[in-house]
C-alpha cells in the first residue's frame, strides 16, 4: 500500500482524555463529575470519529499508574466504567462499533470482566468503527506482557534472540489488531505521553490541546483532524521522497 504523505483522513486516531478533575475543580465541583462529563465525551468523539470516516478510535480512560490515585476516585472510575458499559453497548451495536477494552484486566473486578467481555461478544460483529478502551492500561505493561507471550508461544528462546523482528514483537502487544496511530491527540495542556502507546505512537502526529477533556465536542475533534491534514508525514525519509509518488499519482 502506497503511504501518502498528506492523506486527509487519519485511520487511526488515539486520544489521551486528560482534564476531567481540573473541569471539574474550576467549578467547584467534585473530581468525579468530571469524570462523568468526560463520558458525554466520549459518546461525542465516538459520534464524530464514525461520521469523519476515521476506522480505529483508541482512548485513553485508565492508566496502569492511575491506580495509585485516591481509593474513593478510583472505585468512582469504576463503576463509571461499569454503568457506561451497561447503558452505553447497546447503542454501539446499532451504530456499527466494535468495542475492544485493552489492559490488564486482572486488575478488574470479576463483574466488570465479565461486563468487558459480554461487550465485546455483542459488538463483535461490527467494523464500521474499531473502538479501544485503554483501561489498567501502560505501553510498559503491554511490552513486557508481549515479551511474555511471546516466550510461552515460543519453545526454542536462543533461537528467538537470533531472529526476532519488529512484526513478531508487535503481534503480541495489545494494539497488534490495528494499524499504528496516525493522530495522537491529547487534551487537557499537557504535553506527555503518560505512558500511553509507547511503541505504536513512533510516528503519530502529535496534537495537543488546552481544551479539558469534558469540552472536548465535534467541532473540537474536527478542528484536530484539520491540524493533521496540513502535516507532511515523511517516515525517516526526505520531503522531496515523499511527494514523489504522489506526482507519480498525477501523471497517471
Ligand atoms: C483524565 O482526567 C481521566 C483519568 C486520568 C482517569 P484527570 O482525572 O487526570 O483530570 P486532571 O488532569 O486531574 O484535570
Ligand atoms: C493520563 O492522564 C492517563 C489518562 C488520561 C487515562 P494522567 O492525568 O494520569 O497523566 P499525568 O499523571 O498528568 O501524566
Ligand atoms: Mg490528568
Amino acid at each position: 500500500m502506497t503511504r501518502h504523505p498528506r492523506p486527509a483522513v487519519p485511520r487511526h486516531v488515539a486520544i489521551i482524555m486528560d482534564g476531567n478533575g481540573r473541569w471539574a475543580t474550576a467549578r467547584h465541583l467534585p473530581r468525579v463529575s468530571g469524570h462523568s462529563r468526560g463520558i458525554d465525551a466520549v459518546r461525542a468523539a465516538v459520534e464524530q470519529a464514525g461520521r469523519r470516516g476515521v476506522e480505529y478510535l483508541t482512548l485513553f480512560a485508565f492508566s496502569s499508574e492511575n491506580w495509585r490515585r485516591p481509593q474513593d476516585e478510583v472505585s468512582t472510575l469504576m463503576r463509571l466504567f461499569v454503568s457506561a458499559l451497561q447503558k452505553e453497548v447497546g447503542k454501539l451495536k446499532e451504530q456499527g462499533v466494535r468495542l475492544r477494552v485493552v489492559g490488564d484486566r486482572a486488575a478488574f473486578d470479576p463483574a466488570l470482566q465479565r461486563l468487558i467481555h459480554e461487550a465485546e461478544q455483542a459488538t463483535a460483529g461490527n467494523a464500521r468503527l474499531h473502538l479501544t478502551v485503554c483501561a489498567s492500561y501502560g505501553g510498559r505493561w503491554d511490552l513486557v506482557q508481549a515479551v511474555r507471550s511471546l516466550l510461552a508461544t515460543s519453545p526454542d528462546a536462543a533461537a528467538l534472540a537470533e531472529r526476532l523482528t519488529e512484526q513478531q514483537l508487535a503481534a503480541h502487544l495489545g494494539l497488534a489488531f490495528a494499524p499504528d496511530p496516525d493522530l495522537l491527540i491529547r487534551t487537557g495542556g499537557e504535553q506527555r505521553i503518560s505512558n500511553f502507546l509507547l511503541w505504536q505512537c513512533a510516528y503519530s502526529e502529535l496534537y495537543f490541546t488546552h481544551t479539558l477533556w469534558p469540552d472536548f465536542d465535534a467541532a473540537a475533534f474536527d478542528a484536530a483532524l484539520a491540524w493533521y491534514a496540513t502535516r507532511e508525514r515523511r517516515f525517516g525519509q526526505t520531503s522531496a521522497q515523499v511527494a514523489a509518488p504522489a506526482a507519480e499519482e498525477l501523471r497517471a
